[in-house]
Formats: C-alpha cells, structure tokens, sequence
C-alpha cells in the first residue's frame, strides 16, 4: 500500500477510535487491518458497544496532533527478503539484534500451519544467533504460537499465560530477565488487549511478522512491550527454510500459501491470516528437494485453500480463461485469472522423489478440476486421501456460512471424487449449532455423515467469533447445551460410520509408512496407510523384500506392507508381512 494510504487510513483509525498511548501500534494495527476486506477499522458501533468511545471527542481535542503521531510513530520498513542486508533500526545496536545464544522455548497451538510457522519462527531466530531449549525452566524467552479459530482455543492460551507468570516473577537476578511473547493468531486478533491485559506478555507478532521478531525481542530486552501485527500481501517467508523440530521425523509440512479470500461468514482466518497469497513454485520445489535429500519420506503442502494456489510471479503469459470451478460451487471473490495453478504444482512436487508420499492439506471444495483428480488418482505418490471440509449437511446452514455450494453440489462432487478416485479415503469439518441451525438442518447434518460415511472426521461447536461476518449479521442462538449435544450426536455418528468404512480393510494389505513406537504399548509400531488412518502392528522380525530377503525390524522412515486384523473408528490393527518401497508395492485386497 501507498505510505500515504497508510497516513490516511491511520488518520480515519484515529478519527474513529480511541487514542492508545502507543501510537504506533495503532498505526500498525490499522495497516495490518487495510489487507483484509471490509474490516479496515472497527466499526464506531463495536467500539461503542466495548466501551472505549465514551470520552473519545475530549479526549482527540486534547491529545496530540497527527503530526505529532506521524513524528513518533515508527512505521515498519517494507520487509526486506533475507539475502539483503538491512541496517539496524537507529535505537538498537547489531549486537542487540542478535541473540547472544538466549535459549527460546517454543510451544504449538492449533493447526497444522501453526507446527510450520513454528519452525519458520525457529529458523529466523536460529539464524539471529538463539538456542533452543525444551527445558521450560532454562527458557530466556517462551514463545506460544497461538490460535484463534475457537474461544476455546484462546482460553488455553490465556490459562498457559497464568501458569507461566510464576516463572516470570520467580526468576532469580542472576539471570537475564525471562521474556514471554505471543506469536500467531491471538496476536493479531486481540493485540492491545494482550498487551492490556497481561502486562507479562512482552512481544506480540502476528502470523506475518516473523521476521521482526529478533527487532522485537531486542526492544523487549529494554523491557519495553513490542509488537508488530502488521499484515502483508505478499509474505510467504519463501526464502525461510523451516527448520524441522525434530530430526528423526518421517514427514514434514510445506506452506504452500497462506492467507484466505473466501470470508467463510463463521471464520476469523481471513482477519488473522490476511489475504490470500501463493508462494512461488520454484521456492516450494526447492524446500520439498531439500526434504528428500534428507531422507523425509512425506510431505504435506499446507495452506488454507491449497487447491486454490495460484503461483503469478513466473508466468509471462497471463491465462485469461477464468478458473474452472467445480460444478455447482460459486466464490465470494471475483473471478482470479491465470498464474500456475495446483495441478501443476501438484505433478512437479510428486515427481521429485517417487518414494515420497505428497498430500495437501485444506483444499476448499470448489477447487477441484478433473485434471486434479486424474493427477491423484494417476501418480503413486500422492496419497488417495481427501480432505473435503463440508461444515453441514443443510444447504440453508451452508449459505448463511457463505461457503458457495449447496448439499447437492457437495454430494455430487463426492460422487465424482469416488468415481475418479476409486478407493479414494475421505474427510471433512462439521460445524455443529451455528447461527439458526433448526433440528431439521441438524438431521441433514446426521444424513451426510451417513451418506458418505467419511474415514476421518473433525468436528466442532460452533463458536462466535468477532469481526466475522455471522457476529455482524446473524445470531448466535443456538444454546451452547443444544450445541453440545448435536455435536456429540454427529461424533455418535460419525463413528459408527467410520467404523463400518474402516472395517472394508480388515484383510486387506496395506502399505504403512513406519512413524516410530506407539504410544500405547512398546513392543508395538505405528505408522500411517495412503489414508492417513493410523495403523499399528508388533515390532516384530520380517523379511525385507528391498535386499534379498534379509531378516530385520521395521524404522522409522520405512515402507511396510501390514496385513489387516481388526478396525476401529481411528485406527487399523494388523501385522507386519515385509519391508517395500512405495513404488514396488501396493495395497491390496
Ligand atoms: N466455530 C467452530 N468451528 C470453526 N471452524 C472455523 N471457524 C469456526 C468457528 N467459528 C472449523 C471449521 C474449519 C476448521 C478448521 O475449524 O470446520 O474447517
Ligand atoms: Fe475459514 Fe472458510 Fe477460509 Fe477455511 S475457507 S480458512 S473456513 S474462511
């Protein structure tokens, strides 16, 4: 954006809202709003509503000028990419800029983009020069890398931020002042309030703002709060290569893009994570390379809608043809245009290594073009698994979520998912109890989990979330006992289901990439099958058919062919028959 956009919107913020006394996080604030569609301030309503309005007027009259606010407000510097070496910011020294080997102890919450976001922030502090521990006591600065998606996800953090205080009023003066920042979500979805509210939480940096953060754990050591919640439109850290927690891993998470255009009415991604924006393929080639050289023997590309990635920074020739969607499925955006689309990344990253696994993970059901669909169901490596995230079964429920299909066109799309794909493994999000749900759309709901009996499922209640378009629009009048309930009846539900579709493979072969112990008995293995069910069978001797018939024990990183004896609703029992590659085997029945 323009700096004097920036200036301008920063001036309407201030018009509008209240007069934090930290100036410039309320420039960033209002900035990081600018990226994201119909939310660029809060809206005087809301504001009225939290209380902070009330003296506003007296309040502008007296304080200071926007010229004054322009003066002391430090606007972040465009990020520079990793390769260009930038000038410490004129009130901190190289040296405070570094790390001076404080150890950091990085906690996860949430989903699978948190664990990758996790390693992206490891990697550019390793590079600053800090230490990792996994010893919270010998901790110099704790980091949790948070969620905002549901209230409760939240209410863990606030409860960690309680049991963590201890540590900080406790710590002995020999040693350098404990320092506690909130990465993520949270950071960019309650900001002041953080910083309001828990005065030990040091450094807030939003799901963009990774690179600052040895600036701002620098600031901190001052001890100073410091935050950048400041959104981007083009941030990918494709040039930060994550590094993996831990190094005996099988499998590892490749962003692939971040950020969400589709303003799902129920879902506070696209005002934490920002736009929509695909990383370049060459950047993704590179990192899955680098993966294989070390042995992982699984990717997962990661992104919000990952079908919908459109990499536009190599393409001379823009294609005008607009996206084809599936049949039945609209978008809440205008029509994108041209850029290398997911079918091509798809091919390019599954021809890199034939030994390794390739899955994805959340399409968005609109995406799914039949040239995607002969891919999966053409290539070896790419797992036969689907995640199709439904949220309810009511094609009322479906447009008062915004999501751009009606249960026919979803039902459909199944169908023709499992005629392409046959023996395809499926999965899907339901959301139980939102805005107006009668018992009707709750049995519809019940009726799809029937009808195509998913193998893996995630369900939740439904819970309200600011600035999202249900908070605005519609109510939240299903009592939470009700949602409760429902939810526990789809769980019902989905199990009995998910039983009978995991018990087809009771007799079956399958191919299990090895993961490690289980953690429920010791003498057992677990791993997964191209469904991503976890299989466990005994850590016993077995014919390695990849070298003669030798005699050995089943490690991590392997691909073993596991005869099926018993299923659950979760897992498949069975034992193991003989070590294989991906490419010379396959399951059977
Ligand atoms: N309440 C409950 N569940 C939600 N999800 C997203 N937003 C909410 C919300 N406000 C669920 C959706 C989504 C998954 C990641 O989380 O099912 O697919
Ligand atoms: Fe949220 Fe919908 Fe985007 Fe998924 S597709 S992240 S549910 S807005």
């Amino acid at each position: 954006m323009h700096p004097l956009q920036c200036v301008l919107r920063a001036q309407r913020c201030l018009r509008r809202g209240p007069l934090a006394s930290v100036s410039w996080l309320l420039l960033r604030t209002c900035r990081a709003h600018s990226s994201v569609p119909s939310s660029e301030c809060p809206s005087p309503e809301r504001q009225q509503e939290d209380g902070v309005w009330k003296d506003f007027s007296s309040r502008l009259a007296t304080g200071p000028t926007f010229q004054d606010f322009l003066r002391s407000a430090s606007v972040p510097p465009e990020q520079p990419s990793s390769s260009e070496v930038e000038d410490p910011p004129p009130y901190l020294t190289v040296d405070e800029l570094l790390g001076r080997q404080r150890r950091v102890y990085l906690e996860t919450y949430g989903c699978q983009m948190n664990v990758n976001d996790t390693e992206i922030a490891w990697s550019i502090l390793q590079k600053s020069g800090y230490l990792r521990t996994s010893d919270l006591q010998e901790a110099d600065v704790i980091l949790l890398v948070t969620c905002s998606i549901r209230e409760k996800a939240e209410q863990t953090i606030w409860n960690r931020l309680h049991q963590l205080k201890p540590l900080k009023s406790k710590r002995l003066r020999s040693r350098v002042p404990l320092r506690i920042g909130i990465l993520g979500c949270m950071a960019e979805r309650l900001k002041e309030e953080i910083l309001n509210r828990e005065k030990m939480v040091d450094i807030l940096a939003g799901p963009d703002a990774y690179r600052d953060l040895p600036r701002l754990l620098a600031v901190a050591e001052s001890g100073q709060q410091a935050a950048n919640v400041l959104l981007s439109l083009d941030e990918t850290y494709a040039d930060v290569m994550p590094v993996q927690t831990s190094p005996s891993a099988t499998s590892a998470f490749v962003s692939i893009m971040r950020g969400c255009d589709n303003m799902c009415s129920y879902c506070i991604v696209p005002f934490t994570r920002g736009r929509e924006r695909s990383r370049p393929v060459a950047s993704i080639l590179e990192e899955v390379r680098k993966l294989s050289e070390q042995g992982l023997k699984e990717v997962t590309l990661l992104g919000q809608n990952v079908n919908s990635f459109r990499d536009n920074s190599e393409v001379q020739f823009n294609n005008a043809v607009s996206t084809n969607l599936s049949r039945g499925f609209s978008t809440n955006y205008k029509a994108k245009q041209g850029g290398l689309r997911f079918a091509h990344l798809l091919d390019q990253v599954s021809r890199i290594d034939p030994e390794m696994r390739i899955r994805f993970t959340s399409p968005h059901p609109k995406d799914f073009p039949d040239e995607v669909l002969q891919l999966i169901h053409e290539r070896d490596n790419i797992c036969k698994q689907i995640h199709l995230p439904a949220q309810s079964g009511s094609s009322r429920v479906l447009e008062a979520m915004r999501r751009g299909y009606s249960r026919e066109a979803y039902v459909e799309l199944i169908q023709h998912i499992r005629e392409s794909i046959p023996g395809v493994s499926l999965s899907s999000d339901f959301i139980a109890g939102f805005c107006g749900e009668t018992e009707e759309d709750h049995l519809q709901t019940v009726s799809l989990l029937r009808e195509v009996r998913y193998n893996i499922g995630f369900l939740f209640a439904y819970s309200m979330r600011q600035k999202t378009r249900a908070y605005h629009r519609l109510k939240d009048d299903i009592p939470e006992e009700v949602k409760l309930r429902r939810l526990e009846e789809l769980i019902t539900v989905f199990r009995e289901e998910a039983t009978k579709a995991n018990k087809s493979f009771v007799g079956c072969t399958q191919l299990v990439l090895v993961e490690g112990p289980s953690k429920r008995s010791a003498t057992d293995l677990c791993g997964r099958n191209d469904g991503n069910l976890k299989v466990i069978f005994a850590d016993v001797e077995m014919e390695d058919a990849t070298d003669s018939g030798l005699r050995v024990r089943a490690q991590p990183g392997d691909y073993v062919l596991v005869k099926i004896t018993s299923a659950s609703s979760q897992t498949l029992k069975g034992h193991v028959l003989c070590k294989t590659t991906l490419k010379d085997s396959t399951a059977y029945c």
